[in-house]
């Protein structure tokens, strides 16, 4: 089963710190922009409502890892349950959140705020295989979203990658995700 929430950050309002665990607590402790406070805090209560409802424990019981595949460091990598092997995935951009979670699966999710400075040439440089053709106006976000939750499914993100693999990967899982089920949140 994969769950898919989606909210934004008025969701704060119903929002607590001290229901997260103390991990993201301190996170949350370390942004300093009122509107990133706010988003993370939506975002996480969230994420760790919808994990404590499927594991049976408190929000703040939940357990996060996060080391970073790439260097080790222990606070920036892909969050991962230490207590079940169910998986998650988050995302955050403007006024909006995703989470996603899955039963044994790894999982992807992307949103993004379109701007100006999203999809300049330099980013073309990132984002594009070499062969790629520029997208539509209209479908340059939905491109950037897709291959970024397909990154973070493989658990990488899409700066760590050349767009040529990015390109192979996406070739490879192109098609859209089946909602199995969608919790709104109240
Ligand atoms: C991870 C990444 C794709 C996030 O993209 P973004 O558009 O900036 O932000 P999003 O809101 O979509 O996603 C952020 C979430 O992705 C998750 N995440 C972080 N690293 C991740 C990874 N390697 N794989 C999957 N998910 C990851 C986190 O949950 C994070 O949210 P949090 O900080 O609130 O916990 C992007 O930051 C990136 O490309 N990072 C690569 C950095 C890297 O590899 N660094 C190596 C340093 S040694």
């Amino acid at each position: 089963m994969i769950t898919v929430c989606i909210g934004d950050v008025g969701y704060a309002e119903d929002s607590r710190p001290e229901e997260l665990p103390p991990g993201e607590q301190a996170r949350l402790g370390r942004l300093l922009r009122p509107a990133d406070r706010r988003l993370f805090l939506a975002t996480w209560t969230a994420a760790t409502r919808l994990l404590a409802a499927r594991l049976q424990v408190a929000p703040r019981k939940v357990e996060l890892d996060r080391r970073c595949a790439r260097c080790g460091d222990a606070t920036h990598g892909r969050p991962v349950l230490r207590q079940s092997t169910l998986r998650l995935s988050v995302s955050h951009s403007g006024e909006q959140f995703a989470v996603a979670i899955a039963d044994e699966l790894d999982v992807g999710v992307d949103v993004e705020q379109e701007t100006a400075e999203l999809w300049s040439p330099a980013m073309h440089e990132v984002v594009l295989a070499p062969d790629e053709p520029v997208p539509s106006r209209a479908s340059q976000a939905v491109v950037w979203t897709r291959k970024e939750a397909v990154l973070k499914c493989v658990g990488v993100g899409l700066l760590a990658q050349g767009a040529g693999v990015v390109a192979e990967v996406v070739a490879a899982q192109h098609r859209h995700p089946e909602i199995v089920e969608q919790h709104p949140l109240q």
